[in-house]
């Protein structure tokens, strides 16, 4: 893991954060959930305009996963309330799984929402995102339940918090 950088993507990456995402999203079948989806998971640029996206790449410069980081009252933002920090399509290249880089990508959100006194971060994601509740959890994350939503029917969204 020590070799894998994070930092704000390059503009030159959006193409490949854009790639890396809807890859990341479909293997694990989240299309079949909400097909609308796939067209704003591939827009990195539109989230680097309206947040901070984060990039995970190796020493060659290969983007192997990405995180965006959303400020409430923002764009981007769903379940975000002032005081709070909000972070949305969080992905790793399924080549490139299980060697720590979705809980660093992570644990940079939570290192930035430090930094900028919040006092939580918050997300939410379909229920069928297992994996990515079992990172949550394992990082210390709660769930939220009074914030879970529907953006469609029989799209269920479920709530995560982190206090600081
Ligand atoms: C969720 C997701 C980002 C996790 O990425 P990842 O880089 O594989 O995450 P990690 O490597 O930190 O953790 C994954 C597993 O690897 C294990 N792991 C981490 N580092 C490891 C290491 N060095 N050696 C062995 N195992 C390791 C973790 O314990 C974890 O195990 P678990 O799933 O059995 O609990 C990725 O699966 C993904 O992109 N999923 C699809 C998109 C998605 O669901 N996004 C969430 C949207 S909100």
């Amino acid at each position: 893991m020590s070799e894998i950088e994070i930092r704000p993507a390059r503009r030159e990456e959006f193409d490949a954060v854009g790639e890396v995402t809807v890859e990341a999203y479909r293997v694990e079948g989240f299309f079949e959930v909400d097909a609308a989806y796939e067209a704003k998971l591939r827009d990195a640029a539109g989230r680097a305009e309206h947040a901070e996206l984060l990039v995970a790449v190796d020493p060659g410069g290969e983007v192997l996963g990405s995180v965006a980081i959303v400020q409430p009252g923002s764009e981007l933002a769903e379940i975000s309330r002032p005081g709070e920090l909000e972070f949305r399509m969080l992905a790793v290249a399924e080549a490139a799984r299980g060697r720590g880089i979705g809980e660093s990508l992570t644990q940079a959100v939570l290192d930035r929402g430090r930094e900028l006194g919040v006092d939580r971060v918050v997300m939410s994601s379909l229920d069928v995102m297992r994996k990515a509740h079992r990172l949550y959890e394992r990082m210390g994350f709660r769930r939220l339940p009074e914030r879970d939503w529907h953006p469609h029917p029989g799209v269920n969204l479920i709530a995560y918090e982190y206090g600081f």
